[in-house]
């Protein structure tokens, strides 16, 4: 649907707090069950979900089950936001619930946190403080939040958290994008082993720019941002990097793998070794975009497409055989999915686009791009526009 959206577009009308209300249980599970297999089918086999579906005491558990349901290793990252009609205050009585429910016991999944407003927005210091209590009273298996600067504002960085303890501890903490980062904030990321996620297919497609975040490298791994705009293979990530870094394959290949691991202080993961989780993706070498490959590297990284995988298994489980997904009805899946689909995209369709501000908040200009047609004549080459 959104082929014609900018990000900024996006957050006014689709974003965390515009979807509050309009979004049911029903449609958050079985959107984050099509979604996860949709990695899996793709040989992603963890994730760190930035879980913004908090917006009830309901949808939360929708996610969180559909991610236990799904088979995959998710680090499943509860987002405390002020959303309309369910306060911080619920939230954080809801996370302790699922806390002490422990639901994902014995499975793949774990439980971490999300926020995105250490930079006080209009939270208040007293409800990032309980946040961040709240971190270190669980030992979250990971902390992340969305790390932007510059022309976006709130910069979430590690400048920030190191202020408030919470970068220096035995807690993962994962930024996203840090696409302003600064030498400060690349020095704390460095002595203190934190990591960023960059998103390569929506930082360029977004035009979001990374004017800094190439000079953080070493300590990076790769992600995908809302799968509303592109796919979420990991590879097609890992893809951009060898043409847009001074990286080689092999470099790209460890962003999308054991750099991931490293980010959430899991050795144990994305490696193949003795004493590793069995996390396993194997490639069909004898397809029509691999055939004749010689560095096995570089073959994926250049050249691969989800077609070519051929077996995933996570926690030593198949998830995905011979080419098929092995997870139970997925017939089903499918049918609830465009059910639930439709209700949202017809739901979608009725928002009005935001008036937009002359500036963003921390205060940049917004400027609209010029619009170009590959086809000669009025209005020719846009085609129908879905929202
Ligand atoms: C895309 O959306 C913008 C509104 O955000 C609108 O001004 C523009 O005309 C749209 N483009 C096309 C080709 O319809
Ligand atoms: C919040 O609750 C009020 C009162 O029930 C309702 O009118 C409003 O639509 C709700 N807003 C959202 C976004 O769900
Ligand atoms: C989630 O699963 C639990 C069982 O672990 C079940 O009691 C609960 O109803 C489910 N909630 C939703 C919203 O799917
Ligand atoms: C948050 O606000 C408090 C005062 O309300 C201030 O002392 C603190 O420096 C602010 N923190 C950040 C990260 O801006
Ligand atoms: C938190 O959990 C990690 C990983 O399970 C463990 O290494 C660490 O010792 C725990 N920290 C505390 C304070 O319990
Ligand atoms: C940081 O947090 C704010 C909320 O305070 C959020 O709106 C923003 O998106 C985050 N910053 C960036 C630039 O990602
Ligand atoms: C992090 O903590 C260790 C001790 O646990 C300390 O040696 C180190 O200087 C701290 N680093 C930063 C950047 O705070």
């Amino acid at each position: 649907m959104f082929s014609n959206i900018t990000l900024i577009e996006y957050f006014g009308c689709f974003g965390e707090a515009a979807s509050a209300g309009r979004i049911d249980a029903e449609q958050v599970y079985i959107g984050q069950l099509a979604g996860l297999y949709e990695a899996l089918n793709a040989g992603t086999t963890t994730s760190i979900d930035h879980a913004h579906h908090t917006w009830s005491d309901e949808t939360p558990w929708a996610g969180l089950n559909a991610s236990i349901d799904s088979g995959a290793r998710v680090f499943w990252s509860y987002a405390f936001h002020e959303v309309a009609n369910y306060s911080i205050e619920q939230q954080l009585v809801n996370y302790r619930d699922i806390v002490n429910a422990a639901p994902q016991t014995d499975t793949a999944v774990e439980l971490g946190i999300a926020f995105d407003s250490f930079d006080n927005g209009s939270v208040g210091p007293e409800t990032i403080a309980s946040i961040i209590d709240l971190a270190k009273e669980v030992n979250v298996s990971v902390l992340t939040t969305h790390s932007g600067g510059g022309v976006y504002g709130n910069d979430n960085s590690s400048t920030t958290l190191q202020s408030l303890g919470m970068l220096n501890t035995s807690i993962p903490v994962v930024f996203s994008h840090a696409l302003y980062v600064t030498l400060r904030d690349t020095t704390l990321l460095q002595s203190t082993n934190q990591y960023v996620s960059i998103t390569p297919e929506s930082e360029m497609g977004f035009g979001l720019g990374r004017p800094t975040s190439n000079m953080i490298i070493d300590q990076a791994t790769l992600g995908v941002n809302t799968h509303a705009f592109q796919s979420s293979d990991m590879v097609t990530q890992a893809r951009q990097a060898p043409r847009s870094n001074p990286t080689s394959v092999v470099q790209a290949f460890l962003l999308a793998t054991r750099n991931g691991g490293l980010a959430l202080r899991r050795p144990d993961l994305g490696v193949l070794s003795v004493g590793a989780e069995a996390d396993v993706v194997v490639w069909d070498g004898t397809s029509t975009s691999l055939l004749g490959w010689l560095d096995p590297v570089a073959a994926i990284i250049l050249h691969y497409n989800v077609g070519d995988v051929e077996h995933v298994l996570v926690d030593g489980k198949f998830v995905k055989r011979n080419h098929k997904l092995v997870v139970g009805d997925y017939g089903s899946v499918n049918s609830r999915f465009l059910e639930a689909s439709k209700r949202i995209q017809e739901d979608w369709r009725q928002i009005p686009r935001p008036a937009l501000d002359q500036c963003t908040s921390a205060g940049a200009p917004i400027v609209h791009p010029d619009q170009v047609d590959v086809t000669v004549g009025d209005g020719t080459g846009y085609g129908q526009l879905h929202v």
